[in-house]
């Protein structure tokens, strides 16, 4: 069977998304507007929480989050090893050192038990990451640093719309994050927000959005950012939101459809979601065993591409970047991050193009 490329993912419009940018545009409100506001209820309510409050994207919320917070220099703020840096990243933009936590080796996500063994007398909050839409197990994890005092972010950007014992990602912490970019569940192209039940949290979110400016126009409350959306991302982010059930279901179609076709495959393994978790699986991601795949990770990757499939690696383990974060020992996320893959996990593969790509997949082989 020959197909056409298959991306690992590409944007999809599923309804108003043109109309609503076309009324913004028409609108001449292309900054700030009533798309911006309409995006941060509606998402609000989809995550059933007070606030949302958007974001340029992703980092720049968890930017703004950590302001929030007063993360400041000399702080310590724990992360995963394994999953994308931008928490760790955003922890040394703010002069804070991020520390480095083993994952569990199944739902590859940080655990209260890797979590307990980083704390120090400088921790000031833990960002654990839902990585490829799995969510961390949050009741230990809130009782940790409830016990400790230290506050948690959710860094929620790969989990839109996973459930964790029946609550949305991001919900069950005091503040959290997500990324709209053009391969997440719903995107705005680049765009983000954070969500939280604090009023003054929120409050203290908006004012580092817009350069530390409230009442007074020109007065700088405090040294802000700037940090927004604008109201032509959101246009096309309210049309996406308007879709997320039909959009879910067609991604739980997608990793059904992968998980019947590969489990049974010697060699390889999907990440864990415990029964805890109902997941919409941002990325389908198995992890390869070097008896069944001797080429390595990176050679299958490099087979598929041949075939017309793009993949993804795993992240980068922290520990392989030490010009960045220092010398530090991580066997399982360094494990993960080089026998990890994920295969094409858009919403609109055909069965057709999953039935293409786990063959090609099963013919890497040995
Ligand atoms: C877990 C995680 N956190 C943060 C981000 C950053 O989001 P953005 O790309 O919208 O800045 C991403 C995005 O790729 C992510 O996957």
């Amino acid at each position: 069977m020959k197909m056409k490329n298959i991306p690992w993912a590409s944007p999809h419009y599923w309804g108003n998304e043109e109309r609503y940018v076309v009324d913004a545009l028409q609108s001449s409100w292309i900054s700030g507007g009533a798309y911006v506001e309409r995006l941060e209820e509606d998402f609000a309510r989809y995550c059933d929480v007070p606030y949302a409050i958007a974001a340029s994207n992703g980092t720049t919320a968890l930017h703004m989050a950590y302001l929030a917070l007063d993360i400041r220099p000399g702080d310590e703020v724990i992360v995963p090893g394994f999953g994308f840096m931008a928490a760790a990243n955003i922890a040394l933009h703010v002069g804070a050192k991020p520390v480095f936590s083993e994952v569990d080796a199944d739902s590859w996500c940080m655990t209260a038990h890797d979590i307990e063994r980083c704390i120090t007398p400088k921790t000031k909050a833990i960002v654990p990451i839902h990585t490829y839409g799995n969510v961390c197990d949050m009741v230990p994890i809130m009782e940790l640093a409830d016990s400790r005092g230290l506050r948690v972010v959710e860094d929620a950007a790969e989990a839109i719309g996973s459930k964790y014992m029946g609550r949305m990602a991001g919900t069950i912490a005091p503040l959290g994050v997500f990324s709209f970019h053009a391969t997440k569940t719903i995107t705005t192209g680049e765009g983000g927000a954070v969500v939280t039940s604090s009023l003054e949290l929120s409050d203290r979110m908006r004012l580092f959005r817009s350069h530390g400016m409230a009442a007074r126009r020109y007065w700088h409350e405090v040294a802000g950012h700037n940090f927004r959306l604008t109201n032509i991302q959101a246009a096309i982010g309210c049309a996406q939101l308007e879709q997320i059930d039909a959009i879910s279901k067609e991604r739980d179609r997608v990793y059904k459809t992968y998980t019947k076709l590969l489990q049974n495959t010697l060699g390889v393994r999907f990440q864990y979601y415990s029964n805890k978790v109902d997941p919409v699986v941002w990325a389908v991601a198995i992890v390869l065993d070097a008896f069944a795949f001797p080429q390595g990770r990176d050679a299958v990757i490099e087979q598929l591409k041949q075939m017309g499939i793009e993949t993804r690696p795993g992240f980068c383990s922290a520990n392989t970047m030490h010009h960045i974060y220092g010398n530090m020992q991580l066997p399982v996320c360094e494990h993960l991050s080089e026998q990890v893959i994920s295969l094409p996990s858009g919403p609109t593969l055909t069965e057709e193009e999953i039935e293409y790509v786990c063959a090609s997949f099963k013919s890497c082989k040995k």
